[in-house]
Parts: C-alpha cells; structure tokens; sequence
C-alpha cells in the first residue's frame, strides 16, 4: 500500500510517498525557515500563505521523485495536528479534496504520533517496550511506546519546549532563527563548565520539564555581560546546552529504568543534535540500554512520519472523515495534546 504523507503544522511544506508504512519512496521538504529568520521566529500568517504556494509544487516533486503516477497512491495521511491552526488548515483541506476527488482513504494524523513512528523509519529500530522523547520547537514530551498504537504520555514540559528556548537563547545572542543548529555549532567551541546555568528538574518522581528558568538565567547573564560578549558567546552556548542536555538524558535514563525499557528512541528536531546523541549514548551505554535517532532529515518536520503512522491508521481502519477539522491543542489525549 502506497500512502502519500503531507506535513503543514508548522514552517515546514512537506510530502512523502511511503510503502507499507516503512519504505520511503521519497520525501520533500520546504523549509520557510529563510523568511522566517528574518521575524527571529514563526510567523503564522506569512506560514499559511507560503504553505499554500508550496503544497502543489511539494506533492508533484514527491511523485517525480518516486517515479510514481497520482493513481498509484492507495491511502492519504495528513497531520491533523497540533499546530498552527491556519498552517494546518492548508494541508488538512488540500488532503481532504484530494482523497475525494481520486476516492481514497483519508487518515488524519497526530502530529507527535508521526515524531514517534520516525524512529520506525530505519533499518534499526527500537523493540516494544521504549520510551520515546519526541524534543521539537513546540514539544518536549515523555513517552512509554509498547505498541504500534499505545503511547503513554509520561510528562512533558510545564512551559517552553526544549527547541524553543534553543530558539530564544539563540534570538539573545542575535544569531537567528531557528536556534537550534547554530547553538550546537557555537557550543563546540565553548567551555560547557565555565558558565553554571541552572538545571531544572522538578519534583523528584516527575518526568515533567521546565525550560523557562534557565531561558531567563542566560538572558540575564547576557544583559550583565553585554561587553564581554564576543568572548563569552562560546561559553554561553555550551553552558546553555549542556544544561538541557543534562536535565533531558536524566529524566530519559530515568524513565527508561522505571519502566523497565532496554530503549531510548529520540525523535524531532532537537534530536537531531550530535551533541545530545553522544552523550546520550554514553550514559545509556553504562545500563545496557540503547539509543535510537532517526536520520537527521526525518528528526525535523517530513512528511514521511506522517506516512508511516497513517499507514497503521489506514490498517486499523482509523479514518478521518470529511466533516472533521484540525485541532490546534484543544483535546487531551494520550499523547498529550489533541
Ligand atoms: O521537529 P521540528 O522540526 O519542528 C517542530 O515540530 O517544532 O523542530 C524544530 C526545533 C527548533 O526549535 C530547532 O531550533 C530545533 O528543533 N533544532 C535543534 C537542532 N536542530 C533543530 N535543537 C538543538 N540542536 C540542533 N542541532
Ligand atoms: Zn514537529
């Protein structure tokens, strides 16, 4: 079965062909980041609009790519959400006309479910029971994953998530958005013990995280040092990141031992930072437990994610119908924001 995958949540206009839930025929992405760089950070109306110019030509490429004609696709998989309600709306309504004008299945995906099915996209994946973390721009969640379809929210973060607050350090220091990349790369040639930012971890049984302190912490050491930045941005970075980092590997080592899991599978865009995957590893690595990181274009937002998980919805028969909408962050559920 052949599910065309499409991702509109955010700054990224994203297609994918996938067979069978795991084969990815290909995948095409269309970052906004550029334009919204210049903002220091998402713009949601200049998003929508530029998801609208983008879905068409995305799709096609997707097609091409696979070397596939538009009636060899069996099943439709869109996100859903959460998200950016006008972003969303883009690829939910072109979906929907779209499995109705060719008579297809339509699926309407979780968002975070996608981030946790891209560490199914790989030769190697993680067995039943893992803890998932899926650390994005938007989420810092916590899951048990012991099933294709169970996924048990075990905390996320009370304020910002892990992606934004590399965002908003990254705005301090004026080097743009999205944060996360250049952070990494700043923090490589700093000192991470030189400055001591705070680590926040909460009650002690809590796999909740908060990020909003240390995001004032840096914001005040750069105001007190404002003349010494040049020298001391390096350090600051590193700092920063070996703070978060910190607080992350814990609580994932942590959940990993509580319930008994021999996996860690990290997922989203934070994941795709190296830093975090070594030293994850090597703290695993002393309790038998391994690490799973997607390839770092399936870390971000694709669509290739959205495909897999919706090809089990198609599977199980969890369609969307048409009458349905998006969701921005309205309904609890199991992963935490429907
Ligand atoms: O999953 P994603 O592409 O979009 C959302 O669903 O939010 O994640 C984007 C986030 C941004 O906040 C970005 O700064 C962060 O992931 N990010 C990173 C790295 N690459 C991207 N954070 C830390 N280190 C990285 N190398
Ligand atoms: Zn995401």
């Amino acid at each position: 079965m052949i599910v065309l995958g499409i991702e509109s949540s955010c700054d990224e206009t994203a297609a994918a062909l996938v067979e069978n839930g795991n084969i990815i025929l290909s995948s095409v992405i269309a970052s906004q980041a550029d334009i919204h760089n210049k903002y220091g950070g998402v713009v949601p109306e200049i998003a929508s609009r530029m998801h609208i110019e983008a879905i068409i030509p995305v799709i096609e490429e997707a097609l091409f790519k696979a070397k596939l004609s538009i009636d060899q696709i069996d099943g439709v998989a869109v996100t859903r959400g959460p998200g950016l309600i006008g972003a969303l709306l883009i690829g939910f309504s072109f979906a929907k006309a779209f499995a109705y004008a060719r008579n297809l299945k339509l699926v309407g995906v979780n968002h975070l479910e996608g981030h946790i099915y891209s560490s199914f996209l790989s030769e190697n994946i993680p067995a039943f029971p893992f803890i998932s973390l899926v650390a994005s721009g938007g989420h810092t969640n916590i899951y048990y994953v012991d099933s294709y379809d169970n996924f048990e929210l075990m905390g996320q973060t009370r304020d910002d998530a892990v992606g934004e607050a590399f965002d908003k350090v990254s705005k301090m220091m004026g080097l743009g958005y999205p944060g996360g990349v250049v952070i990494e790369k700043m923090a490589k040639k700093g000192d991470p013990k030189r400055i001591q930012f705070p680590r926040t971890y909460l009650e002690k049984e809590s796999f909740d995280f908060s990020f909003s302190g240390i995001k004032s912490a840096v914001l005040r050491f750069i105001t007190e040092h404002q003349d010494n930045l040049d020298i001391l941005k390096y350090d600051i970075a590193a700092g920063f990141q070996a703070a978060v980092l910190d607080v992350l590997k814990t609580k994932l080592i942590n959940a990993c031992q509580q319930r008994k899991c021999s996996s860690i599978a990290i997922t989203g865009g934070v994941a795709a930072n190296q830093t975090f995957y070594k030293q994850l590893l090597k703290d695993a690595s002393k309790m038998e437990v391994k690490v799973f990181v997607p390839k770092k274009e399936l870390c971000g937002d694709n669509a290739a994610m959205i495909a897999a998980r919706g090809y089990r919805q198609h599977m199980n028969k969890d369609y969307s119908e048409f009458e349905h909408d998006v969701f921005s962050r309205n309904k609890i559920n199991s992963t935490g924001m429907k």
